[in-house]
């Protein structure tokens, strides 16, 4: 697994989210009482590059308690509750980790994910966030366009033509019909898409 807190292309994409998220909310902060939900890996402190780091460093978070990392890689929960203590870490899988949170109400979403685009599994993760967000929620899902072990590439309109299939139409129609996206290569080896939906009713 990539040390992400290292690689300044991982940086640059989290700023335009921010940016990105910013723009679609007018938030320049995620609201006291709101939270901001990532898949986390490492988040090693006294480095930039971190995501948790680069979020208080933006003033994206005011506080550590509005911070929630989710990973089941035990490990990695365990450490990163040693280093950063007054922030929420869940060792669960995306869904049963989400569906953990009391008074889920993120403001932003970082559906970090280490999965290939045209994975239907993706689809349903997606579908079980969806659902539980509120309205003028951010939800970002970051996925991998190839495989960098093998030759492979995936088809990176996969994940919108096929939501309609997974996510009922009383729900989908909650989210903005157009859906931004933007690729980068962090590592110099997988390319990642990163799609932004916005749920802009209730
Ligand atoms: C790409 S990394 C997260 C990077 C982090 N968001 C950042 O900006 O630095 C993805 C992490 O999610 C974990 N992971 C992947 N799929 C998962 C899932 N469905 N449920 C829980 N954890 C998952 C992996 O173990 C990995 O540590």
């Amino acid at each position: 697994m990539p040390k992400y807190y290292s690689l300044k292309e991982k940086i640059s994409a989290r700023e335009k989210q921010i940016g990105i998220w910013r723009s679609l909310t007018g938030h320049t902060f995620i609201p006291e009482k709101k939270q901001y939900v990532t898949l986390c890996n490492f988040q090693p402190p006294d480095c930039e590059g971190t995501e948790i780091v680069q979020l208080r460093n933006m003033g994206v978070i005011t506080s550590d308690s509005q911070f929630f990392g989710i990973d089941y890689n035990e490990e990695i929960i365990l450490q990163n509750k040693k280093w950063h203590p007054d922030a929420n870490w869940i060792c669960a899988y995306w869904e049963d980790g989400i569906r953990s949170i009391e008074n889920f109400d993120p403001s932003l979403i970082y559906l970090d994910m280490t999965s290939f685009a045209s994975t239907e599994r993706v689809l349903y993760c997606i579908n079980s966030t969806m659902h539980r967000c509120k309205k003028g929620t951010v939800l970002l899902v970051n996925l991998m366009l190839n495989d960098p072990r093998s030759s492979k590439f995936f088809d990176g309109s996969y994940i919108v033509s096929a939501l309609p299939k997974t996510v009922p139409s009383f729900e989908l129609e909650k989210w903005r019909q157009k859906v931004e996206s933007f690729t980068y290569n962090a590592t110099g080896y997988t390319e990642m898409k990163t799609f932004v939906f916005f749920k802009e009713r209730k």
